[in-house]
């Protein structure tokens, strides 16, 4: 048997209660925030990916899927939405809408990540962007619109932790104090913080070789080394969110994983779900535009991984309703009522009713065992009899009431399936 690739998830039926609710209040709560709903490529050029998430980084390091394409293309399966969006934004002409332009989009990505439970190979995310506000309150809306969502679907007892690591203007100074810190240690680094150390200290904070993890107990903090404006920035946002209502707890230990960031970063994170307990992660990246080629224009965003927010929906005993039932089940006995029973079926459909009748053949005794495991309400048993009058048994399963219908009036039927 062919199983599916490691690190790979079906989504089966029962577990679609879950994503509709997720996908329809991310879309209801962005629509409230003024955000409109984009799609972007699955795959990009793998250049876009090198220049906005970093070539430095774990996810272009070690975890992106990149394939050559028939005519020698170097094209990359998207790890995040974030450089795609800015991407589209750019060669869309978009920089000069009026600012603030607002985001979101419900995408799948791919990262070639060690599988455990909330980390796959595939996953999805909703993300939202913001473009055009280099305003703290542009961050405090953004961490709204994530609260919002979270608890949207009914997860309770997230924290939101925040941070901010600077720009390029105070990033060089703290860059040179990781250096120094680390720099006695080198030889306990993997090889890839050994380059890092010269190429980018920073991303030694975020690697997830457990060694490097325990060397960075005790490390500078960026928030320790911030210039005036960003420092100004960070107590302003928490300002606002303090204005919001919104709680939050400064941890100088969150630095993401991702090379577009400044100044404010931020994760909610759940205490229900395991190791993995980031369920959204997000900040600003005000440098990202430029880069790509586009204006001077800032940015900030998010993004929740929608199998963590299930685990933690499914831990806070959030219940959902089930797939449909069916109002009406017809069993026929013989071809032609077979016939008639579908036409009546899809006639019943088209009314906005659902009815199922029998297409595998069973007999009378198991079409009705069948029609009682998918939870009929109704069912309408329609032999030769019933053709030849015109009228059949309508029963009720549930209180074994019966009563006689007409087997081609859908009105009259529609009135008895109450
Ligand atoms: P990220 O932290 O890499 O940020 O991913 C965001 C969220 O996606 C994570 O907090 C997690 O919930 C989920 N996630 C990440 N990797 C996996 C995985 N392998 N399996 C399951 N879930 C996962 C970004 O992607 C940024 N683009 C977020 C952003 C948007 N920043 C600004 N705008």
């Amino acid at each position: 048997m062919i199983q599916k690739p490691r690190g790979t998830i079906d989504i089966m039926p029962e577990e679609m209660p879950y994503w509709y609710k997720i996908e329809q209040t991310a879309r209801k709560v962005s629509a409230l925030y003024g955000f409109s709903e984009i799609r972007i490529p699955t795959f990009e050029n793998t250049e876009l990916f090198a220049r906005g998430v970093g070539d430095t980084t774990d996810i272009v390091q070690k975890e992106m899927y990149t394939f050559t394409d028939r005519e020698g293309r170097s094209l990359t399966l998207r790890p995040e939405g974030t450089a795609g969006v800015a991407r589209a934004v750019i060669e869309n002409g978009r920089c000069s809408d009026a600012m603030p332009l607002k985001l979101f989009y419900i995408i799948n990505c791919f990262r070639y990540e060690k599988p455990q439970a909330g980390r796959s190979r595939e996953f999805y995310q909703y993300g939202a962007e913001l473009f055009g506000s280099d305003s703290p309150a542009a961050d405090a809306t953004i961490i709204a619109l994530a609260k919002a969502v979270i608890e949207g679907i009914g997860i309770t007892g997230t924290e939101l932790h925040i941070n901010s690591i600077g720009c390029p203007d105070c990033r060089p100074e703290y860059h040179s104090k990781l250096r120094e810190f680390f720099t006695s240690n080198e030889a306990a680094l993997c090889p890839t913080c050994r380059e890092r150390l010269k190429t980018n200290p920073l991303r030694i904070l975020d690697c997830k070789n457990e060694d490097c993890q325990k060397l960075t107990e005790g490390a500078p903090k960026v928030i320790d080394c911030l210039c005036a404006p960003c420092a100004e920035h960070f107590e302003s946002l928490k300002s606002y969110l303090a204005a919001s209502g919104i709680d939050y707890i400064v941890n100088p230990t969150i630095v993401r994983g991702l090379d577009y960031y400044t100044r404010t970063v931020f994760e909610f994170i759940s205490d229900k779900i395991g190791a993995q307990s980031t369920v959204c992660g997000g900040g600003r990246y005000d440098g990202l535009i430029k880069q790509l080629g586009g204006p001077a224009l800032p940015g900030i965003g998010f993004a929740m991984g929608m199998t963590r927010l299930i685990l933690a929906m499914k831990a806070c005993g959030v219940e959902l309703p089930g797939s449909s039932k069916p109002r009406l089940y017809i069993a026929p006995m013989g071809e032609a009522a077979q016939r008639e029973a579908l036409c009546l079926t899809t006639k019943l459909r088209e009314a906005g009713i659902h009815a199922e009748c029998d297409i595998v053949g069973r007999s009378l005794k198991s079409q009705m065992k069948y029609a009682d495991k998918i939870g009929a309400k109704y069912t309408l048993i329609v032999g030769e009899a019933e053709l030849e009058s015109g009228t059949a048994i309508l029963k009720n399963m549930e209180t074994g009431e019966q009563s006689e219908t007409g087997v081609r009036d859908i009105d009259a039927l529609r009135r008895l399936l109450v």
